[in-house]
């Protein structure tokens, strides 16, 4: 068990960065502070967490607007705060917008990741006790066929600009392992859903189309496969690698859930008509194939034996649980999706952060 005090997350204000910050307040015993470092780009909202700020803000929870790439506010944020342990989220994460514009997903997924442990390597000046976290993904993995699954020794593949990108970072997290000795661990995830998912991802895609009466675009021929991961699973794992992982030591999670993509929007169209009192078929008559996207992994699948077996965790969701979980947060929590939408989450960053 690792004694952590002062924890920098980047990407806090990201899907799962806001779930995890919560979630160590809420679901842990941690007593000591975190500080939130995020840019704030489309995907970034600090609105998913003012009421932690309300909270916790100013003695145990710090929100700091920096960008990765900056070492300068890097190196300040690390030592204002006495950093001890990091947990590195900050990325672009949209496979789609890495494909049309792949440059951002360069320089902050790479060159972000470097500048982060450039940073690192000259702030700590012994290495007892200090922790550096990577959050990546199944996608460097490649695609799988019908069969098999991926391992933490599974060859990297990559497909996409998004997938290259962190290959590249999760390489050169090794590579300071290796070269430095820099205390490094490291995670593989699949596909996350839940709360505060930011309208551009399939299922609050979905959802949102549903309620808005429009079509459900479904790629190709709906028959990839990914394994889904509630995001409140993902972060109990995240936060059980950073206390009790093997320094230098890479950990695949995943729900061990896997589904066809068109029969999760067949299943999102019955929850959802339950919900508002409609049959399935109002919404299932929406769905509307799509061209493919270029380079479409097919299959994802995660083997996450040694997260079981190593350290013990296992998932609390089902995905029929989750779901539900998912669908029934984006119904009741309109003005997050409103706010996300409108841009007005822009203005309440103004008036909440600029002035501090
Ligand atoms: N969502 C998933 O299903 C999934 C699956 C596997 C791995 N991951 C990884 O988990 C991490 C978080 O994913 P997410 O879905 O929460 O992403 P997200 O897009 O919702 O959030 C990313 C956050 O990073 C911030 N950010 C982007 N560029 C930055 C920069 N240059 N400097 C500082 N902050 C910056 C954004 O403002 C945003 O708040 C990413 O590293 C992603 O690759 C996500």
């Amino acid at each position: 068990m690792r004694n952590l005090t002062n924890i920098l997350i980047t990407g806090g204000a990201g899907f799962i960065g806001s779930n995890l910050v919560r979630h160590i307040f809420e679901k842990t015993d941690f007593t000591g502070r975190i500080v939130n470092l995020d840019v704030l780009t489309y995907a970034g909202n600090p609105y998913s967490l003012s009421d932690i700020d309300k909270q916790y803000g100013g003695s145990r929870y710090f929100f700091e607007k920096a960008d990765i790439r900056n070492r300068a506010a890097v190196d300040a944020i690390l030592v204002k705060y006495k950093i001890d342990t990091v947990i590195h989220l900050a990325a672009e994460s949209h496979v789609d917008r890495s494909i049309t514009g792949p440059e951002e997903f360069i320089t902050t997924n790479i060159n972000g990741t470097f500048t982060l442990l450039e940073a690192l390597r000259s702030f700590w000046t012994d290495f007892d006790g200090k922790l550096f976290h990577h959050v990546s993904t199944d996608e460097v993995y490649g695609s799988l066929g019908n069969e098999g699954f991926f391992t933490e020794d599974t060859p990297y593949d990559p497909r996409s600009p998004y997938s290259a990108a962190k290959s590249a970072s999760d390489h050169l997290v090794r590579a300071y392992f290796h070269t430095y000795g820099l205390p490094i661990t490291l995670s593989n995830c699949s596909n996350n859903y839940g709360p505060y998912q930011f309208p551009e991802k399939l299922i609050p895609v979905m959802i949102e189309k549903m309620l808005d009466e429009k079509p459900l675009p479904v790629y190709g021929d709906g028959k990839n496969i990914r394994d889904w991961l509630y995001v409140e699973d993902h972060n109990s794992a995240v936060w059980t690698i950073i206390n009790d992982g093997e320094t230098g030591r890479s950990y695949n999670i995943g729900g061990e859930n896997e589904w066809e993509n068109i029969k999760l929007v067949h299943s999102l169209c019955e929850i959802v008509a339950k919900e508002r009192g409609k049959e399935a078929d109002y919404y299932k008559k929406l769905i509307t194939y799509v061209k493919d996207r270029p380079g479409h992994d097919r299959r994802y699948a995660i083997d996450c034996s040694r997260m079981k077996k190593e350290l013990g965790w296992k998932q609390a969701f089902d995905f029929e649980g989750g779901l539900l979980l998912t669908v029934k947060w984006y119904l009741e929590n309109r003005k997050w999706i409103d706010t996300v939408k409108s841009g007005e989450y822009l203005n309440w960053m103004e008036k909440n952060y600029d002035e501090r």
